[in-house]
């Protein structure tokens, strides 16, 4: 396997200087001198790894952005891509059609459960949630109920920053900036298991049933006709991956039954063999009204997102007279379906699936051995998708202060894992977590890689709370 070179002459200014100068990159704090720090650049990816300009190897413990589920290099969707530009490079979905969008649609129709047969492309994740907030207004609209606008999302969910995803974001720190947003959005709880309600932390299925209820008694509150839809992921990524207690999601799918509400599977994550399924809802055996995805869709090698909705959904639309008024130049593209159709057929050929579900639970043991440090709180999650919390005090749970989980997270964890060779993430936008989430081909020996990092790092921050 080639190290790749610096692509810097020695009279050239470095990529990290460059950058500096120009690159506004996201949510980054950017500082005047680094103090000494380097600027990660990577310029290569292989399989589950990732080098830096100066040569230096990474595992990537989170798929780059929960993303690449093929992992790295894959020269078919290169090919992909380059045999679509060649052939035809951009033609919108706006009243005309091209081959690829149509044969993409149909393929995800087959995979979605239920009868989400209706496929309107987007070119993120952020953007399919926007487009499924919208068709549920006008949907209520031209089916005679048109108070129903306001959605309902949870505590710590993460669900995108155009202005409407953010307003549903359930992160108050990512939204303080950019208020007013817009109006109409509601939380209710998440199912943390490991911060539920005191008395109801030795039932994991009452706590289900309790945090779903919160979602009826917000309808209640807002009033049944003025609530649209309901907005979940099926494993929460934002705060830790909290996975749906046994009964929930059932639960929820009839609360939003009961009183005329969507439910919308926000899907941007945990699709796509991220939990071992195409979409996670058919692991949790629940039909939500619309999913919303991107990422792994084209295991990051394209922009491409999807709103699918019911059959349902797309009735109004149907008879030639109601026009669903929104969209997007680069939703379909040719280039990212393209890459998509292939990138499924890597998923189909190499059973990418059932690989997570076969190893699944070697992935589970090996993360929770990590559970003897004493900073380890919890380890949870499901597929290959894990979050591991970090308290302070593991017999009360006790977290960290702000001040402290500064220094910890961005002082000291994240920089020692990726000097050590692994990329994943800390993150505090709830109670301080890393998020591992590994392409799908990861197999053993990443596992034991990532976890001896892990316990390295993890050992260590103890040490300098
Ligand atoms: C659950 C969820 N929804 C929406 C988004 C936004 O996706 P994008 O960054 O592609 O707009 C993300 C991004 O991580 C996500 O995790």
């Amino acid at each position: 396997m080639n190290t790749p070179a610096s692509h810097s002459t020695p009279n050239e200014a470095s990529y990290a200087d460059r950058a500096r100068k120009h690159l506004w990159m996201h949510f980054t704090r950017h500082a005047p001198v680094l103090n000494g720090e380097e600027l990660p650049v990577i310029v290569k990816g292989d399989g589950c790894y990732i080098w830096d300009d100066q040569g230096r190897r990474y595992l990537d413990g989170i798929s780059s952005l929960f993303n690449v589920q093929v992992g790295h290099g894959r020269t078919e969707l290169a090919q992909a891509a380059a045999r679509q530009a060649s052939e035809l490079a951009f033609f919108p979905i706006w009243g005309l059609a091209h081959p690829r969008a149509i044969e993409l649609a149909e393929r995800l129709a087959h995979l979605a459960p239920g009868d989400l047969n209706r496929i309107f492309f987007t070119a993120s994740g952020g953007e399919a949630v926007e487009s499924a907030w919208k068709l549920a207004k006008q949907y209520f609209k031209l089916t005679g109920k048109p108070s129903k606008h306001k959605v309902i999302s949870r505590a710590v969910a993460y669900h995108g920053t155009p202005h409407g995803a953010l307003s549903l974001t359930g992160i108050p720190a990512a939204k303080v900036p950019f208020e007013p947003l817009v109006p109409s959005t509601v939380r209710v709880p998440n199912t943390n298991f490991y911060r539920a309600p005191e008395h109801l932390r030795e039932d994991l299925f009452a706590f289900g049933q309790w945090a779903a209820n919160r979602i009826a008694e917000a309808i209640e509150f807002e009033g049944p006709d003025s609530v649209a839809a309901v907005i979940l992921e099926p494993v929460q990524n934002s705060g830790g991956c909290f996975t749906p207690p046994p009964g929930y999601l059932e639960r929820v799918r009839e609360i939003c039954d009961q009183y005329d509400v969507l439910m919308i599977a926000d899907e941007t994550i945990t699709s796509f063999g991220r939990i071992g399924t195409t979409f996670a809802m058919d692991r949790f055996g629940v039909t939500p009204d619309i999913i919303t995805c991107a990422k792994g869709l084209t295991s990051g090698y394209a922009p491409l997102g999807a709103m699918i909705a019911s059959e349902r959904l797309f009735e109004p639309f149907s008879q030639g007279t109601n026009t669903f008024l929104h969209g997007f130049t680069w939703g379909g593209h040719p280039v990212s379906a393209a890459v998509a159709l292939a990138n499924l057929d890597i998923f189909d050929r190499e059973g990418l699936n059932q690989r997570v579900l076969d190893n699944e639970e070697l992935f589970a043991k090996t993360l929770n051995e990590l559970r003897d440090l004493p900073i380890v709180g919890d380890v949870r999650g499901t597929g290959y998708f894990y979050g591991i919390e970090l308290v302070k005090d593991k017999a009360t749970r006790e977290t960290f202060t702000e001040a402290e989980s500064e220094r910890l997270l961005r002082g000291y964890v994240s920089k020692a894992m990726f000097s050590n060779g692994l990329y994943c993430r800390s993150d505090d936008r709830g109670d301080p977590v890393v998020q591992v989430a590994p392409p799908l081909i990861a197999g053993e020996e990443q596992f034991k890689e990532m976890a001896q990092i892990l316990r390295e790092v993890l050992t260590h921050a103890w040490t300098i709370i």
